[in-house]
């Protein structure tokens, strides 16, 4: 595991679109994992400047999104598919029809997740997968269990999820209790992970991400065994890391 240090919010967006940029400089048409919640927002927002400018190409790049909620539409807008159209993608030339979020709206969760599990190996899995972390440890919608996860499946919400996301809604009623998501098995199958965290409130599961035993207590401590997994976060998220 890499571990580079950011300033704040603005240097780990910016160091987190250099190396997604890089990737996509390398390899046009690589298939990146994205993520949603906050901690994204900054780097998308750069590389679309970055795109502006003319200095990166999403033609032929196609992407995988890591989960969304059951029950959500992709035009509601509290979905992550909205969520990554607003976003990022209406931002890019990245062709709509490569873009990937698991379908919320299939009220089927083993078919919906089947599905998307079957375009994810025929695509190859990700070249980068993008990860943001939950306060708990979470890597997609993967809450701390008692086992690793394996392929896309559909989750209960843990509390302190539903709490902590209720930030984005009008109530706490209006989250969602169930989510479609990749499984940590298929995160870990990308030849690249990049993870960004910022912020006090990460700064215990980014230690335990790091430097904690290797447990599904926090799922993301399972990044320590992959090959080429880099961290990017900022002095408040690693305050326990030093
Ligand atoms: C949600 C998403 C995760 C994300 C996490 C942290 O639960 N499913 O992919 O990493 O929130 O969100 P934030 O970046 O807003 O702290």
């Amino acid at each position: 595991m890499r571990i580079i240090h950011a300033k704040d919010y603005a240097d780990m967006s910016r160091k987190a679109a250099n190396i997604i940029s890089a990737q996509v400089i390398l390899k046009p048409d690589c298939v990146l994992g994205l993520a949603t919640g906050s901690t994204p927002i900054g780097a998308y927002e750069q590389l679309i400047k970055w795109y502006e400018k003319g200095d990166v190409d999403f033609a032929e790049v196609s992407t995988y999104n890591l989960d969304e909620y059951r029950g959500l539409g992709h035009d509601d807008p509290q979905s992550y598919h909205y969520f990554m159209n607003k976003n990022f993608f209406h931002g890019i030339n990245i062709d709509l029809a490569n873009t990937h979020v698991p379908d919320g709206a299939n009220p089927d969760a083993d078919a919906a997740c089947a599905e998307y599990d079957r375009m994810v190996e025929a695509a190859g899995y990700p070249d980068l997968q993008l990860l943001g972390i939950g306060n708990n440890g979470h890597i997609g919608f993967n809450e701390p269990d008692s086992v690793f996860s394996k392929g896309t499946h559909c989750v209960d919400l843990t509390e302190s999820t539903i709490q902590a996301n209720s930030r984005l809604f009008e109530s706490i009623d209006d989250v969602p209790r169930q989510a479609y998501t990749m499984g940590v098995q298929t995160i870990m199958r990308a030849r690249s992970i990049l993870v960004v965290a910022n912020g006090p409130k990460k700064a215990q599961a980014v230690y335990d991400m790091c430097f904690g035993p290797v447990t599904p207590a926090c799922p993301a401590s399972i990044l320590q065994l992959h090959t080429n997994c880099t961290v990017v976060a900022d002095e408040e998220a690693l305050a326990l890391c030093h």
